[in-house]
């Protein structure tokens, strides 16, 4: 895991945009793994101003994480609205190669189904954005997921519809279920981008760096990836034991001398 430590949100933010720009000038038909939550509407903004100083996605493709079931794509709260908005109608992505999964298809099981062999057939995601839920889940996948589930309809803890309640005009609205990539989907990727910001995220991020491996806390199997990096403000950061360590290895937040290819 290589977890570095940004400063201020705007400069965790930074970071991350420039490893995904990175990305994309090294592979421009890179296929990339999104994310939703208000962590990503700075990064999708700071994408977008990359874009307009000429990083081009034209050749990518994407495969967001999930969606809620219920919501058509044009739903104020879908993930598909989401992306468009913050993102898609600002790039040059191609809109038929930016997959979410359907949360209204008829068959949401098949769905999620689909969804997976569809990134099966796009050969895989070279570099999966991840977002922190307060309770240490990734897309959906929720305490006690299976460490290597596949992507699959997930029922939503009562903290996470509580923390995506804004989104909706009341908590009744909240959906109930998601479809998400799988913990063993998501940890397929080649590489793992994980960004948390604010103290609200502290506890998850030191539980997921620093706490045991486990199902109750999902995103601690990063633990085992290859290429994990984790991107923190100081607020998310502040109730890591190693902080130190990690600073003297990244100073700044930026690659040490040794770190191609990741640690
Ligand atoms: C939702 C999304 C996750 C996201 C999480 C955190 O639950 N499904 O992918 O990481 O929210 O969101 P925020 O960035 O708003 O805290």
């Amino acid at each position: 895991m290589k977890v570095l430590i940004l400063d201020s949100e705007a400069d965790a933010i930074d970071r991350a945009a420039e490893i995904i720009a990175e990305t994309l000038r090294e592979k421009p038909d890179a296929v990339l793994g999104l994310a939703t939550g208000g962590t990503m509407i700075p990064l999708y903004e700071a994408l977008r101003a990359r874009h307009e100083d000429g990083l081009s996605f034209a050749k990518a493709r994407s495969f967001n994480l999930d969606e809620y079931i219920g919501l058509a794509p044009d739903h104020p709260a879908s993930y598909h609205r989401y992306m468009r908005e913050a993102l898609f109608d600002h790039i040059d992505i191609d809109p038929a190669r930016a997959h979410l999964p359907r949360g209204d298809a008829p068959d949401a099981a098949a769905e999620a189904e689909a969804y997976e062999a569809l990134i099966t057939d796009a050969g895989g995601i070279d570099l999966q954005l991840l977002g922190l839920g307060r309770n240490g889940h990734i897309g959906f996948n929720e305490p006690t997921s299976s460490l290597t589930s596949r992507t699959r309809v997930k029922t939503l803890t009562e903290s996470t519809r509580k923390a995506n309640r804004g989104y909706f005009d009341d908590e009744a609205q909240v959906p109930r279920f998601a479809i998400t990539m799988g913990v063993g989907t998501i940890t397929e990727a080649r590489h793992c981008l994980l960004i948390a910001t604010g103290a609200a995220k502290a506890a998850a991020a030191a539980a997921m760096i620093e706490g045991p491996i486990s199902a109750a806390c999902p995103a601690s199997i990063l633990q085992m990836h290859r290429r994990a990096t984790i991107v923190l403000d100081r607020d998310a950061a502040s109730e890591l034991k190693l902080s130190g360590y990690y600073e003297h290895v990244h100073p700044g937040g930026q690659d040490s001398a040794f770190d191609r290819g990741g640690a």
